[in-house]
């Protein structure tokens, strides 16, 4: 692995949102409602893991497409976080994704806007970005759905030209745009439960089932597959060996994005020079700090260091 100074990680986040966040006493469908108050910030699977790791430390630099009036919204949003970004500019105007949050109740409802796809000039440009940006990286990662209509290669591809130039990868995705990055070896591949069995395509109820299900995805390719399970941890199945780690018990505000963060936590580890087993115990305080805050991506590095020494690891 290259010096992480001078080689960032560089996020992958190729549908990164505008999230707006409406606050109401209550909704009534059919009526009108009107908000107590909107709030916004910058969301997205691989803007959250920038994030964290811009909160840990670490300078990352963050790609994907952005346009419209609320890409140039989320680039100054970003840019005010300190957060260096390199997103190809759309046509198509970047998503917004709403969540409406019921005082009476704390009941919260998600809007979920699909990201446009971008037209075959746009995606000429996020290669030549992404190869350029990849000659620079220390690690890389994938994280999230691909917007609808997006080849489902387009993983495999970005870790085959991240391969060529010995640039780590982790995936964190699922069904075939994970199976066709397997092939190219990542360093890990990482997912929920619920993922693994959307890819695998069995129900998957047990721990032993999960290190099996791991074991498929070694067989396919990956070096590493990391298995998570919210509050129950995670496991790490590797080819000679397989670990379980619980997760520190905490107060749940929100976990939405502790996948995410521990994505973060995992990669700065790697960029430290730490073992894999070493980066997913960061990555476990990192995923349950997540949780102790209402925003999903925001970490606080004072929680992440408490919360450390209380992951526990043991042979799976
Ligand atoms: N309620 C919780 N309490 C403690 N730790 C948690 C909790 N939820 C998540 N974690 C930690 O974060 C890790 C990742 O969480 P989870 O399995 O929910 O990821 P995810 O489903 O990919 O999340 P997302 O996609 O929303 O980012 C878990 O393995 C665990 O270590
Ligand atoms: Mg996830």
């Amino acid at each position: 692995m290259k010096p992480s100074s001078a080689h960032p990680i560089l996020c992958v986040g190729l549908t990164p949102a505008v999230q707006e966040i409406r606050v109401f006493t209550a909704i009534e469908m059919g009526v009108v409602n009107r908000c107590l108050s909107v709030h916004h910030c910058p969301a997205g699977k691989g803007t959250n893991a920038a994030h964290v790791l811009k909160t840990l430390g670490h300078e990352p630099v963050l790609t994907g497409f952005a346009g419209g009036a609320t890409g140039a919204l989320l680039r100054r949003e970003l840019a005010a976080l300190g957060i260096r970004t390199a997103f190809v500019r759309t046509l198509a105007r970047t998503r917004v994704c709403v969540t409406l949050i019921e005082r009476d109740t704390n009941r919260a409802t998600e809007l979920v806007e699909e990201a446009a796809l971008p037209i075959f000039q746009e995606w000429k440009t996020f290669h030549r970005v992404f190869d350029r940006l990849i000659a620079r990286a220390g690690l890389v990662t994938l994280t999230g759905a691909l917007m609808p209509g997006a080849p489902a290669t387009l993983y495999g591809e970005l870790a085959r030209v991240a391969g060529a130039r010995q640039v780590p990868v982790i995936i964190d995705s699922q069904r075939t745009p994970l199976l066709e990055a397997l092939a190219q070896h990542p360093l890990l591949a990482k997912l929920n439960v619920h993922e693994l069995e959307n890819t695998l395509g069995t129900a998957i109820t047990t721990p032993p089932a999960i290190v099996a299900g791991a074991r498929q995805l070694l067989a396919r390719g990956a070096r590493n597959v990391l298995v998570t399970r919210g509050e129950q941890g995670a496991w790490l199945v590797a080819p000679d060996s397989a670990w379980h780690y619980s997760s520190p018990r905490v107060r749940v505000c929100n976990p939405i994005g502790s996948g995410d963060a521990m994505t973060a936590g995992i990669a700065l580890g790697l960029s430290r020079k730490q073992s894999m087993q070493e980066a997913v115990r960061l990555g476990v305080a990192c995923g349950a700090a997540n949780v102790l805050t209402p925003m999903p991506g925001l970490v606080k590095a004072a929680d992440v260091k408490r919360l450390l020494p209380k992951v526990r690891c043991r042979r799976a």
